[in-house]
């Protein structure tokens, strides 16, 4: 069993290699380091890294040579950045997606794996989130990644492989670092351990479905290998919490003083998120088990240390 995972030096990529590994893969990376750490990988000798972007044909072509699976993740990740940059999150979510599509055809891959966002749906008008709920993406990030799903998808009815896009809601575990683009676990976890308050906007209980990052591995491996499962399917954990529970819990893991500052809601965020996880489960027996304290409790241990390494390295 030989793989291909794009975007493998980034949280989520560097999770499933772990995992493949584990399970005995032969795993190649392709990954410019744009937002991925090649440490993320550390511990894993045997992974071959390629140092290298999608949208290069040639470094494609080489890194998927002999694979028969590839995990699709590299991308340009999240609304701002894509409202920062619309043209580069295009030219690597749409065009860098077919150019691993096209380098996939034409070495024979039997399955892609891509990873796709909720942020497809755009504003949303039911709850829980089922695959059929109105897709009108509200910035160039969800077009971008609808449109990869549909080219990846195009390519499943035209070439014979096997594609399954996962649409992941908010994500969250081990290698998730605090930037600039970063969402809300690792943001309040990196200021409590900075000893900074947190902010909350609005009054806490807007609610988001936080799915572990070991659920979304066992998502994309389960959807690796179950044979002939092509389309699109919802990955959360199918509950939701408010961002005050969120706090409570932070409260329950972590021995740091919680200074906690409310502000006003942002005009855009949604109120509340939850996946309809069926068809998944269904299709290929996805069924999260990680609950949000075990989550919480793991993922602020590795927080810790990657904070204790920082800090002592200093700045820059
Ligand atoms: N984290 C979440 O909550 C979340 C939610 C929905 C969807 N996703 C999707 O999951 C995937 C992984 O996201 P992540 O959270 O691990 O982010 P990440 O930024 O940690 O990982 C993305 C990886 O892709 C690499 N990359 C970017 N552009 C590249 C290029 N042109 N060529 C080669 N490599 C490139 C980066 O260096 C990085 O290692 C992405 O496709 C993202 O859209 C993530």
């Amino acid at each position: 069993m030989k793989a291909l995972v794009t975007g493998g030096a980034g949280f989520i990529g560097s999770n499933i290699c772990r995992q493949l590994v584990g399970d005995g893969w032969s795993v190649t990376v392709l990954d410019n380091l744009m937002s991925g750490y090649r440490h993320n990988l550390d511990g894993l000798p045997g992974v071959r890294f390629v140092e290298g972007d999608i949208r290069d044909p040639l470094a494609v072509a080489d890194a998927i040579e002999g694979c028969g699976t590839v995990f699709h993740l590299a991308a340009s990740v999240g609304n701002k950045r894509s409202v920062d940059d619309p043209v580069g999150d295009a030219e690597i979510n749409l065009l860098g997606t077919i150019r691993v599509l096209e380098a996939a055809r034409k070495a024979g891959v039997g399955k892609v794996v891509i990873s796709s966002s909720a942020a497809i749906f755009g504003e949303l008008k039911t709850l829980p989130i089922a695959e059929d709920h109105p897709i009108d993406p509200d910035s160039p990030y969800g077009v971008s990644k609808l449109a990869a799903e549909r080219v990846g998808l195009a390519y499943a009815k035209l070439h014979g492989m096997a594609v399954v896009c996962l649409r992941y809601f908010n994500v969250y575990g081990p290698h998730q670092r605090f930037d600039a683009y970063g969402n809300v676990i690792p943001i309040f976890v990196f200021r409590i351990l900075a000893g900074e308050p947190i902010t909350i906007f609005g009054d806490g209980e807007q609610t988001r479905d936080f799915v572990n990052v070991r659920d979304v591995v066992q998502a994309n491996l389960k959807a690796a290998t179950a044979k002939g499962v092509s389309g699109a399917f919802n990955t959360g954990s199918g509950s939701r919490i408010s961002i005050n529970a969120l706090v409570a819990t932070l409260r329950s893991v972590m021995p740091e003083r919680i200074e906690v500052i409310h502000t006003d809601p942002r005009p855009f965020d949604v109120r509340d998120s939850l996946a309809d996880i069926g068809a998944a489960s269904r299709a290929f027996g996805y069924q999260p088990a990680v609950g949000m304290t075990d989550g919480l409790n793991e993922y602020t241990e590795w927080a810790r240390k990657e904070h204790e390494a920082t800090s002592a390295a200093g700045p820059g």
